[in-house]
This record gives structure tokens, C-alpha cells and sequence, in this order.
């Protein structure tokens, strides 16, 4: 027997997050062969870590990158870095610096926090009050709000404001490489605005995991340090980099997640138990508040059929779409809604109906 155990796959289709997208060949065999060398012993020393810094900070058109093992991680040491813990955090109330990093954030840097309320495309600060010295975060794509684009020219019109207060600008943009794909803009257009922005080698681009923050070099040295402190940053760091870098060679097939999530939106749209967002790039959000289905209960009764995907909201489910779905899932994907909602469905039968629940939060 292998060291690998076989198992079926729990899921036909595991739209719960792109983080499960499989390495594409090139990825999977630049990983394979850095792994069969020797990685430098150093920190920050190894030649393909350095390279992929350099090639970071080459689309984002940035002085400086580091590398760190997540971008939860990234997010959070940029955040210390650029002084969180004295000032106050600008956010939209949805994001994922809000829903989903806030314990760490809280634990870690304790900022004060002012929150706004974003919606798809756009930012209205009018509601902010003037606090000096603030940092004002941004989220391209917006996870919640189904992977909604931020152009570059909101990106900088909320920067301008942000400048005429004096506050910096951090963006996660964990899933910027999507929005360059569906807008068109480069990734440089998209984060230029921005003081300092992350970026992740995983989620869509398959790269096993990782992820950087790139941007003024104090800073970014200073995020890597504290990070370094708690033991958190890659070191040998060759694996990890060598996917990083292959990945960032295949950020147009994102096009393919794109297309997707686009077909199985319209095909899912079809059916009149489900409201379907029109996805901008590879998440989609749907519910069944028709039918009196939570989005966690539609998530349980999907699960049993073989559709993996996770609770959005009270009322919502996200499927995210990448590269381990194939091309032409669509009309199979709408079949297994199809199939919960006909009356005769052993999966609808089992289960009990929720109300409408609180915000699981767990993406
Ligand atoms: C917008 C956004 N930022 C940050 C993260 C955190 O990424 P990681 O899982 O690498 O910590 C996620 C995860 O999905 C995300 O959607």
C-alpha cells in the first residue's frame, strides 16, 4: 500500500471553496521536483522564495513582497505592520477581515474598528466619520458579496478619500487574480491604490497553498518579522514558493472557473425553487427562501446528494467553481438541485426544515 490512502471522494462536485482546486500538471511538477531538493536553510534566503517575491512584486508593480502560508496569515501580519493595534480599521461589514479573521485580529493586533456597508461594485464611505490616522481596508474580490469586482477606478476613488485623510489603504486581495480576469485590469491597475495588498497562490490558481503581501519594503519586512516571531512564516520555504510561482503563470485559466459559475448560475437560475446571484467571476450564491430552506439546511440537503458547499448568511449558499470541476458540469450541476426540490426527493423528505439561521461564517 502507498503512503496515500485511497478513498472515493466524498463529493461529485465540492463547490465548497477553490482551496480544494487540484494543482494543474505544471504546478503539481514544480512542486514535486523543489521538493526533491535540497531548500535553503535562511529566512527569506531560498532562490525560488526570492523568486517568487520578484515576480510578485513584478504584477502588482510593487517595491517589495513576502511570503506567508496563508492569507489569513498575510492579512493579519500587515495589519500589525502597518500599526492596527493603535489605529482604527475602516471595513466593509461583510468582509473577511470582519466575518472570518476577526478573532485573530482581535487577539493579535486589538484595533478599533469602523465598519460601512459595502455593496457589489462599490464603495460609499459617506458614512465613515473622520478618524485620523485610519486604515481603510478593501476586498477584491468580495468573497461575500458573491466575488463582486472592485474596478480600479472605485479602488482609487476610495483611496483619494481615504488620502485626503491620511489614512493607508490594505487590500486583501486573496482573490485579486480573478478580478484582473473578469474586469480586464491588471493586477498593478487593481492594487496600485493600495498601501499594501495580499494576494493568494492557492484559492484558484491551485498552487497547494501560500500566499504574500507586497508593498512598501519597511513594511513588508516588518509584517514577515512579526510574523517570524510567532513562528508563523515558511521556512524551507522551496515547496511552498515552487507552487506559488508556477501558479502565478495560470492566472487566464481562471476564465474556465469564470465560465462556469456563469453556465451553472444560468442553468441553476432555470429551476423557480432558487434565487441565483449572476456571478462576476467564480462564486455564486444561491437560496431556496422559497422553499423555507436555511441556507444551512439547503447545504445539509445537498451534501447528502453529493454537491459539497457551505452556508452563506441566513438564506444563502456559496458555491465556488475551479479548476477541479470539469468543463460542461453545469446541466449536472442543476440536475442535483433539480433532483431536492421533485417531491419524491429522499434527501428533501430527511430533512427538517430550519428557520432561517444566524450567519454560520464559515468560509
Ligand atoms: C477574501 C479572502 N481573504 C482571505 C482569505 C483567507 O485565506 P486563507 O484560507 O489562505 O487563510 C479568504 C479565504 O477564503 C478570502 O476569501
Amino acid at each position: 500500500m502507498g503512503i496515500i490512502p485511497d478513498s472515493a471522494p466524498k463529493f461529485r462536485f465540492d463547490l465548497r471553496s477553490d482551496i480544494v482546486a487540484p494543482p494543474s500538471a505544471s504546478v503539481a511538477s514544480a512542486v514535486i521536483a523543489a521538493a526533491g531538493r535540497h531548500g535553503e536553510f535562511g529566512w527569506r534566503s531560498d532562490p525560488i522564495e526570492q523568486a517568487l517575491e520578484r515576480k510578485v512584486c513584478q504584477l502588482l508593480d510593487k517595491p517589495a513582497a513576502a511570503i506567508f502560508p496563508t492569507c489569513t496569515a498575510a492579512n493579519i501580519a500587515a495589519l500589525v505592520a502597518l500599526g492596527a493595534a493603535s489605529r482604527t480599521l475602516i471595513m466593509d461589514r461583510s468582509c473577511h477581515l470582519m466575518t472570518n479573521e476577526r478573532a485573530g485580529l482581535d487577539w493579535i493586533a486589538r484595533p478599533r474598528l469602523q465598519t460601512f456597508a459595502q455593496t457589489v461594485g462599490s464603495i460609499d464611505l459617506s458614512t465613515c466619520h473622520d478618524e485620523p490616522d485610519a486604515i481603510l481596508c478593501l476586498e477584491n474580490t468580495h468573497n461575500r458579496l458573491g466575488g463582486a469586482v472592485l474596478s480600479a477606478d472605485e479602488t482609487n476613488r476610495a483611496a483619494q478619500r481615504a488620502k485626503a485623510s491620511g489614512w493607508s489603504v490594505f487590500l486583501d486581495g486573496s482573490r485579486l487574480w480573478n478580478a484582473s480576469v473578469a474586469s480586464g485590469e491588471s493586477p498593478a491597475a487593481l492594487a496600485g491604490p493600495a498601501d499594501l495588498v495580499s494576494v493568494s497562490f492557492n484559492k484558484g490558481l491551485g498552487a497547494p497553498n501560500g500566499a504574500a503581501i507586497a508593498g512598501n519594503p519597511d513594511i513588508v519586512a516588518a509584517a514577515a518579522e512579526a510574523w517570524r516571531r510567532v513562528g508563523g512564516i515558511c521556512r524551507p520555504s522551496h515547496v511552498i514558493s515552487a507552487g506559488g510561482l508556477a501558479a502565478l503563470d495560470e492566472i487566464q485559466c481562471l476564465k474556465q472557473d469564470h465560465e462556469l459559475a456563469r453556465e451553472a448560475a444560468a442553468a441553476i437560475a432555470e429551476l423557480p425553487a432558487f434565487t441565483v446571484t449572476r456571478p462576476q467571476t467564480n462564486i455564486v450564491l444561491v437560496s431556496a427562501v422559497g422553499l423555507g430552506l436555511s441556507g444551512e439546511a439547503l447545504a445539509t440537503v445537498l451534501d447528502r446528494v453529493g454537491l459539497g458547499c457551505l452556508p452563506f448568511g441566513p438564506q444563502h449558499i456559496r458555491l465556488v467553481f475551479h479548476r477541479g470541476i470539469p468543463a460542461g458540469s453545469a446541466p449536472l450541476i442543476a440536475e442535483i438541485f433539480r433532483g431536492i426540490v421533485s417531491d419524491d426527493s429522499p434527501a428533501t423528505r430527511a430533512t427538517s426544515r430550519p428557520a432561517i439561521a444566524s450567519d454560520a461564517n464559515r468560509a
